[in-house]
């Protein structure tokens, strides 16, 4: 993001100074100042060279986290085969057709902090224990959701597997021993069982995540004693399908850092000076990244009724993950000049005050017009860093954090974040073209953030998709885009916008964010267009 410009607007006001006392001249200045017109914005001016290219921006950018956490696998995804719900194979349909659509490329599971406690065996076969979720609530888990019900949800939405092992109270062999049960042949004990509780093909498991959070809810451990362990879990915890031994490997994900600063680089640097020195018998092809947006984890922003205040805090705290980025990348670049490690934000989003008189472990939030932008500026963040950062998991897929769909027993509503996620499906492997634009500025009590942000990408059939975000609340902001490198007729897509920064979709209203369509005016190699304030646009050229 270009911000350059730290634009003045000059009110053209103009106050006859005749010889009157100097209460009648503050008045003037006052009345002039209600009279005149709201100044006009700047217009943007985006210059986009189609002929340029950068990196893939990889589709497992826009993955989703789902945790056994609150609502968010039993009733969010999970209903049972005997629930009135309509399910397939105990998977809500509804929940089924709605991520089909926005084409979830992974899923991390089972946890979070949950994974760090879960023992897989509990979840296979006909009996399953019933235990508890010491983690989200303290309730019981009757385990009916387990491995094979994971898969088939997988196969249902069409996404592939991101498993979370558990690093704090499992062993390496019980982690091993679940990859074996997933993915070896028939012929083994662990793969007969697998085919005895009905899956006779060895699973495809993409990824692997060794541990969550290991400096915290993941058993508190300093650098270098995670170091020792994960290098145990990286090289004994192997994938055993056949498709998977040359093509498609398996990638290993490692715990990273959990935000800016001392403690948070010295994990970095540690794992990545130990990759640079390490040795045929372990290796990882990913470091995590866990980065939420929260002002005060004391003080909890509200996600809903809010004003413009909270929307801006919100926003530039959210524009923090581009620095911590940065900050952990240059790291990275040392160690790993190739960029071989990707960085994976495995847990990202807003965290706000769970509603009131919802259980507090369950995470419950709304999801308003603001955490549709908030979700825009991260994977233009995500997009700008495509070189490093290939894979991202927003935190959590259905009913916690930052959802993309909110559930209350059969019914269903899609939040403002799902239509960004939806909007951005064109983004998904395409390659990155570079945007200069000058943000502008907009500025709320003592927050300035950049007025607008842009990114654009050309998919697979040639086709350019430009994304704009106004993050102004108050002013639209119109658009000049010159376009070199393609020969544009047509340009049209969609915006998302309300008229409220603080609007949410509900069961009752559940369209109140949805996208509209737009077009932009086109004259030889320029568009025009107006963003509507505090709106995300989608547009292609053609
Ligand atoms: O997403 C909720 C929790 O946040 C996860 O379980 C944990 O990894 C993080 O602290």
């Amino acid at each position: 993001m270009t911000s350059r410009s730290s634009v003045t607007y000059l009110r053209a006001t103009r106050v006859q100074f005749a010889p009157v006392g100097l209460a009648r001249f503050v008045v003037a200045l006052a009345l002039a100042a209600i009279l005149a017109p709201a100044p006009a914005a700047a217009q943007i001016d985006v210059v986009i060279d189609a002929s340029k290219t950068g990196p893939k921006i990889e589709r497992h950018l826009f993955g989703q986290f789902a945790e056994h956490l609150g609502k968010g696998i039993y009733e969010g995804v999970w209903v049972g085969t005997g629930s009135p719900i309509p399910n397939t194979r105990g998977i809500r349909n509804d929940v089924v057709e709605a991520l089909k659509a926005i084409k979830v490329p992974n899923v991390r599971w089972p946890g979070g902090c949950f994974a760090d406690e879960y023992h897989w065996r509990k979840g296979i076969g006909r009996d399953r224990s019933v235990t508890l979720n010491p983690n989200w609530g303290g309730v019981t888990e009757d385990n009916t959701f387990g491995t094979h019900e994971f898969m088939d949800f997988l196969g249902q939405i069409g996404s592939e597997a991101f498993l979370s092992v558990n690093l704090g109270t499992g062993t390496p062999q019980e982690a091993a021993e679940w990859l074996e049960y997933m993915t070896a042949s028939p012929e083994t004990t662990l793969g007969k069982e697998r085919a005895a509780n009905g899956r006779n093909e060895p699973y495809k498991v993409a990824f692997l995540g060794i541990g969550n959070e290991s400096w915290d809810c993941g058993g508190n451990m300093s650098p270098e004693y995670y170091l020792s362990q994960m290098k145990i879990y990286s090289r004994f915890v192997r994938n055993f399908n056949p498709a998977q031994q040359d093509a498609q490997q398996m990638l290993r994900i490692a715990v990273g850092p959990g935000g800016s600063g001392p403690r948070w680089t010295e994990w970095t640097e540690t794992i990545m000076k130990a990759w640079q020195r390490h040795t045929w018998s372990w290796d990882i092809e990913g470091l995590s990244l866990h980065n939420y947006t929260v002002v005060d984890w004391n003080a909890k922003h509200k996600s809903v009724g809010f004003g413009e205040a909270e929307y801006s805090q919100i926003l530039k705290t959210t524009l923090e993950m581009d620095r911590i980025i940065n900050e952990h990348s240059a790291i990275m670049d040392k160690y790993d000049p190739g960029k071989k490690v990707a960085l994976v934000v495995d847990e990202w989003g807003a965290w706000y005050a769970p509603l009131p008189a919802s259980n507090p472990g369950f995470l419950v939030q709304q999801n308003s017009l603001r955490d549709a932008v908030l979700a825009a500026l991260n994977l233009n963040i995500f997009a700008r860093h495509a070189d490093r950062v290939r894979m991202a998991n927003i935190a959590q897929m259905v009913n916690v954090l930052q959802a993309m769909i909110l559930t209350d027993k059969e019914k269903m509503v899609l939040t403002p974040t799902y239509h960004v996620f939806k909007m951005y499906v064109p983004f998904q492997d395409a390659t990155f073209v570079p945007v200069t634009f000058d943000a502008g500025t907009y500025t709320s009590g003592n927050v300035t953030l950049p007025r607008v942000d842009a990114i654009a990408a050309k998919d697979a059939a040639g086709t350019l998709w430009i994304a704009l975000t106004n993050i102004d609340p108050n002013r639209p902001a119109d658009v000049a885009v010159r376009l070199a490198g393609t020969g544009a007729v047509a340009a049209a897509g969609e915006t998302l916008t309300a008229a409220a920064v603080d609007a949410v979709n509900t069961f009752e209203a559940p369209r109140a964010v949805a996208p509209k369509p737009i077009s932009a005016k086109v004259q030889g190699d320029r568009l025009a267009l107006t963003l509507a304030p505090k709106s995300v646009t989608v547009i292609s050229v053609r």
